[in-house]
């Protein structure tokens, strides 16, 4: 594996995915704050692990590392007659769309990626693995516009002086350039909006501390960081306005998974009177998905709970539970923000309204 120099985007952030000269390359968040540094990925097998181990994560962005993916495990395919080549193409995806399940982004990326390469008329896998490339290449930058009109739909939340709290990182660092939820966060501060925003530890892999706290505070926002058990005291001190957080995977009906502890904001903000603004790409919905009882929600390395980065922190033998992700229900969101503006309840039947073009 080789390390390399990173890349920055418009914000003046590191980009978390670049393809050059024909290679892919990730950011490795597993060091960020401590140390940024690219990786190059050699083989799908790499992407995979890359994918598991949170080197690239966030919703959109394993979406994105999942088409580029695919690319990297074709590559030594192009010699072979294309129908041959297109079962390859098939295969790989399949499997590298089992690396983590919750975010549908990353079977939504792959999927796209199959059915775009099943429409080419192609006299050669080269040539249909240069036009796959092409749309991956689409796919990353379409992220980026969605999210950028993410944060112009959604900057009309942040008043003057308002406190926003957010949970994990649905930031720069899981997507192409602006976030999700930080997206109206940028565009506000580019507006000379003064905000404060709030932002969650996120035990137990410390995706607000680690990531969240830092990038908005290289963008020159106002952040303060607080650990998960603060956030009750915070509200309860009226220093929240607004909660804008991320979603792995939207349900038709509007609920949504996101990091493990969301529900929980989502409930103390009811209680505290405070709106709960989810924002989201339309590649995270999954309208094949009626509710969000039926996301599957990962579970992972219980040492991730009983160790507190290399240390340990609990007993040994003792009985763990570590669910990544929860579904926190439609009744507790009061919009989500999309690239085409914010949706109200009913969500159901505005999901259904907004994206009938894609064949919702
Ligand atoms: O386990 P992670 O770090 O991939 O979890 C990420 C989140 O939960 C984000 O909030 C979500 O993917 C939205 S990213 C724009």
């Amino acid at each position: 594996m080789s390390d390399c120099a990173i890349r920055k985007n418009s914000l003046n952030l590191p980009e978390t995915i670049w393809w050059e000269n024909g290679e892919l390359y990730l950011l490795d968040q597993t060091l960020l704050p401590l140390t940024v540094i690219g990786e190059k990925q050699e083989t799908i097998e790499q992407v995979s692990e890359s994918i598991k181990a949170l080197k690239v994560r966030g919703a959109p962005a394993i979406g994105v590392a999942g088409a580029y993916g695919l690319l990297v495990g074709i590559k030594a395919d192009r010699e072979l007659p294309v129908d041959d080549f297109m079962a390859r193409v098939e295969s790989q995806a399949a499997w590298l769309g089992e690396a983590r399940p919750t975010a549908v982004n990353l079977k939504w990326g792959l999927k796209r990626m199959v059915e775009f390469a099943k429409q080419q008329t192609v006299a050669n896998s080269r040539e249909l693995w240069d036009l796959m490339l092409g749309e991956a290449t689409n796919i990353h930058e379409e992220d980026r516009e969605l999210c950028r009109m993410i944060g112009v739909h959604g900057a009309e939340l942040i008043t003057p002086g308002c406190g926003i709290l957010t949970h994990c990182n649905a930031g720069s660092l899981a997507t192409s350039e602006y976030g999700t939820a930080t997206s109206p966060m940028y565009v506000a501060h580019r507006n000379k909006m003064p905000f404060r925003v709030y932002a969650d530890e996120t035990r137990p892999l410390l995706q607000g501390a680690r990531l969240t706290s830092w990038e908005l505070q290289q963008a020159g926002i106002d952040v303060t960081l607080i650990t998960d058990n603060m956030a009750a005291h915070i509200m309860s001190q009226g220093l929240i306005d607004i909660v804008i957080t991320g979603t792995d995977r939207t349900a038709a009906n509007g609920d949504v998974a996101n990091k493990i502890g969301t529900l929980g904001v989502a409930i103390l903000a009811k209680h505290f009177g405070i709106p709960f603004y989810v924002a989201l790409p339309y590649s995270t919905i999954d309208f094949d998905m009626p509710e969000g009882g039926g996301i599957p929600i990962e579970e992972r390395d219980p040492e991730e709970v009983t160790n507190f980065g290399a240390r340990r922190t609990a007993p040994e033998g003792i009985q763990v539970r570590s669910p990544a992700f929860d579904v926190t229900p439609n009744e507790l969101v009061a919009g989500l923000i999309t690239e085409r503006g914010i949706i109200r309840p009913p969500f159901k039947e505005n999901l259904l309204t907004e994206y009938a073009s894609l064949g919702a």
